[in-house]
């Protein structure tokens, strides 16, 4: 302790004799200038090796989310702790050993400075919300934030300060296992709920004990893997990088968000982690983002495999140079930076550079006044799963439940005197719920569909699980791995449907099958499920599939055979009761896709914002048109579409002007009637398309949306200001320009509505 409390007199002393007595800004510039000064104050203390050291990010020793090198011994890691070579930490979490390491770090090194201490918060600590992908289908930003907001609070009690989400990669590959983790394939919606998660785990103040520094990741283009495999290569235009990936990484910066994470692919032949056009140039440069860049798990070292470094010391130098800040669990920083510099290969300002963007996180964390502020039992045993914690949870699940179908109306259910069949492997699921990226959940703590449904007391229900289901984990995650041939629970299964006023199928992929290194070729129901649903059908039509999963699956039987279907997703702890209310029509559905459902894995990439084609249409009358010999070209389900058990009608869309100057406001009103027999709510959207540009523009592009409650029977008239951000769009040089013309302006209750109206922009 006595040397931390020198090394605080010391900068303090500092600072004070820095302080130009003249300055006369406000008190945040204040704080802000103060940081500086602490932080170069600090830094002139520093040496070489304890600047890099600050670079340096080590896995715990309990856990881990990648492959661990050999030399990742307890042993070594203590003793760079000890010598002050380490910044950050990463899934160490619990009060008691997050206080442990930071002592080490804090009592035992010879400055003393604190480390952060990042974890995977995705979709909540211990409380666990619904996965990402899911609750983007709410397009709901209050309770997405709200739900941010408690993960911070349960992850800050636990003594993290800093965690790696949001993610806000566009996903058009469902085959690309981390789909789960982000906003769908949207950069609008995308865009707005980065905004909503940063300002939800940031909160209004950093240094307040509940608040924790967020991570735009993973910058840039990751979603964009070739073929929807892990860990791939990217190869796209400028355009679509500057106007579908990048939007919500912007977004993010411009929300304040304190630090990015680079990405595992490489980029049109720059391995992300070394480019320096996208991190120096654009991110910090263009973008003038103060936070700092940490790498992806062991990606400084993987420029090697990648062919592009030829050894350790050359992947730092090309990484540090790039403007990646710290090394994620990869050890190049630290076996070869201070070599680096000594040798002259790279400037010590950019290790100053990197240093001081570390400092300033742990400045304005408040970690300098209190490296323990995180760390009070008391406050984790009161956080951790909160009674109010659960209550936001089942908000968020009802919220992002989708209904896909419900052709004859056997939703909601009837509350008594059903019997009702209940199932599916996923059903009786305690686990699967908890999707990938689970935090500290307890395994088997969610709700299942069974036990939600039996809170509801009216009916009778008998449950059959089918089939069995791969569990999907780490060392389980082939499906290779299931018996294909025992179908002998499948007859008890129908026999239960044959006697059932109504059947609830719980089918789909396992809460392990998505997420980091879970690509996949194939994307319908998974093992025998799909033999169980056909068999069920024969003797009972009577159907409500609930599907479970991480991502579109390609369920084409199912939608043109089963009557009811709805996105379950994984909802997290609360799902069960989540599902069974909205069964039950306690909650209206309100959901709307935020990815396009494929009708088959070979349409994939699909997404509602495609261009238009040259040859759009059949109108000759003969095959030389843009589309499949096989297929239809629409999906399955298209972006922005969701049903309600109350039914939305549009009419009286009216621009204010027809024609409009670059800087006008373009108002748009359209009326919207509930002419359905419930209240409900509806996501209003409104697209655009640009007619004719200098470069080629989607069909459609999302612009706005308005999240309305109804009440039965009620109209409301629905308003849009769209402005020349909204019309505009980057050009092949990264340029963003607004061009005159026609633009054609839709709004309605998914990607695919049809009322529209042209205004031109002079
Ligand atoms: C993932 C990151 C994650 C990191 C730390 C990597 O494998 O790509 O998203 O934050 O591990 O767990």
């Amino acid at each position: 302790m006595q040397v931390k409390i020198t090394l605080y007199l010391l900068i303090s002393l500092i600072v004070s004799s820095c302080m130009d007595p003249k300055e006369d800004i406000s008190n945040i510039s204040i704080e802000h200038e103060s940081i500086s000064h602490k932080v170069d104050s600090l830094m002139s203390l520093m040496t070489l090796e304890e600047k890099v050291g600050q670079m340096n990010m080590y896995s715990d020793f309990w856990e881990a989310t990648g492959p661990l090198p050999t030399e990742a011994t307890s042993k070594y890691k203590f003793d760079h702790l000890k010598k002050g070579m380490v910044g950050a930490m990463l899934n160490v979490h619990g009060v008691e050993h997050i206080k442990k390491i930071q002592q080490i770090a804090v009592e035992e090194s010879r400055l003393g400075i604190p480390l952060l201490f990042g974890y995977d918060v995705i979709h909540g600590f211990k409380t666990i919300s619904p996965i990402p992908l899911a609750e983007a289908a709410s397009w709901d930003l209050t309770a997405i934030e709200k739900s941010a907001r408690i993960a911070a609070i349960e992850a800050s009690a636990t003594g993290l300060n800093w965690t790696f989400a949001p993610m806000v990669d566009v996903t058009r590959d469902a085959r690309w296992g981390r789909v789960m983790e982000g906003a769908g394939e949207d950069p609008y919606l995308g865009s707005k709920i980065a905004i909503a998660r940063v300002k939800g785990f940031q909160g209004e103040n950093l240094s307040d004990l509940n608040t924790i520094a967020a991570c735009a990741k993973h910058f840039a283009a990751y979603g964009f893997v070739e073929s929807g495999k892990e860990y791939n290569s990217v190869d796209i235009g400028t355009s679509t990088l500057y106007n579908i990936i990048l939007p919500p990484f912007k977004s993010a910066a411009d929300a304040g968000v304190k630090t990015f994470m680079n990405s595992f692919n490489d980029l049109n032949g720059i391995p992300v982690t070394a480019s320096k056009e996208l991190q120096r140039d654009l991110l910090k440069g263009q973008w003038n983002f103060q936070g700092f860049i940490v790498s992806d798990w062991a990606s400084i070292k993987e420029l090697i495999s990648w062919g592009y470094a030829k050894n350790e010391s050359e992947a730092a130098k090309l990484a540090v140079s790039a403007g990646s800040d710290m090394d994620m669990e990869g050890y190049a920083y630290i076996n070869a930076l201070v070599d680096l510099v000594k040798e002259g290969g790279v400037d010590e300002q950019k290790i100053n550079d990197a240093v001081s963007r570390i400092l300033r996180l742990k400045f304005e964390l408040g970690l300098f006044d209190n490296p323990y502020k995180y760390c009070n039992e008391a406050v984790e045993t009161e956080k951790l799963g909160h009674k109010t914690h659960h209550t936001a949870a089942l908000d968020m699940a009802k919220k992002s439940i989708v209904l896909l179908k419900n052709e004859t109306n056997i939703l909601p259910l009837k509350k008594t005197g059903q019997r009702i069949a209940l199932i599916g492997p996923l059903a009786n699921d305690n686990h699967s719920p908890l999707g990938n990226w689970r935090a500290a959940a307890e395994p088997n703590s969610a709700v299942s569909v069974l036990e939600g449904m039996a809170s509801f007391k009216g009916n009778s229900i008998v449950y059959e699980k089918g089939v069995d289901l791969v569990n999907g984990d780490i060392s389980f995650a082939k499906e290779g791995e299931i018996n294909m041939t025992d179908t002998s629970q499948i007859k008890t299964a129908v026999k239960s449907a044959l006697n059932a006023d109504v059947v609830i199928m719980v089918l789909g992929e396992h809460g392990f099958q998505s997420g980091e290194a879970r690509s996949k070729t194939n994307l319908n129901l998974p093992g025998l499920q799909q033999k169980l649903l056909k068999a069920v059908y024969e003797v009972n039509q009577n159907i409500v599939l609930v599907l479970n999963s991480g991502r579109p699956l390609a369920i084409d039987w199912a939608a043109e055979h089963i009557p009811s279907i709805i996105m379950g997703w994984q909802l997290g702890s609360q799902s069960g009761n989540a599902i069974a209310q909205v069964l039950y029509g306690d909650y209206v559905p309100s959901a709307k896709l935020p990815m396009s459902i494929p009708r088959s894995v070979g349409q994939i990439p699909i997404y509602y914002n495609h261009k238009n084609t040259g040859r759009p249409t059949n109108r000759e009358n003969n095959v030389f048109w843009s589309h499949y010999l096989d297929s239809e070209n629409s999906p399955l389900y298209p972006f922005g579409f969701g049903l309600s058990y109350t039914e939305f009608k549009y009419g009286n869309l009216k621009t204010n002007q027809d024609k409009y100057t670059v800087d006008d406001i373009i108002e748009i009103s359209v009326k919207v009637s509930n002419i359905g027999s419930f209240d409900g709510k509806e996501v209003v959207q409104l697209y655009i398309r640009d007619l004719l540009a200098s470069i080629t523009r989607p069909v459609k592009e999302l612009k706005g949306f308005k999240l309305v409650k109804f009440k039965k029977g009620e109209t409301k008239k629905v308003t849009f200001n769209l402005s020349k951000e909204d019309l505009g769009f980057y050009n092949n040089t990264g340029e963003f320009v607004v061009e005159p013309g026609e633009f054609e302006i839709f709004i309605g209750g998914s990607s695919e509505s049809r009322l529209n109206t042209t205004i031109t922009l002079k």
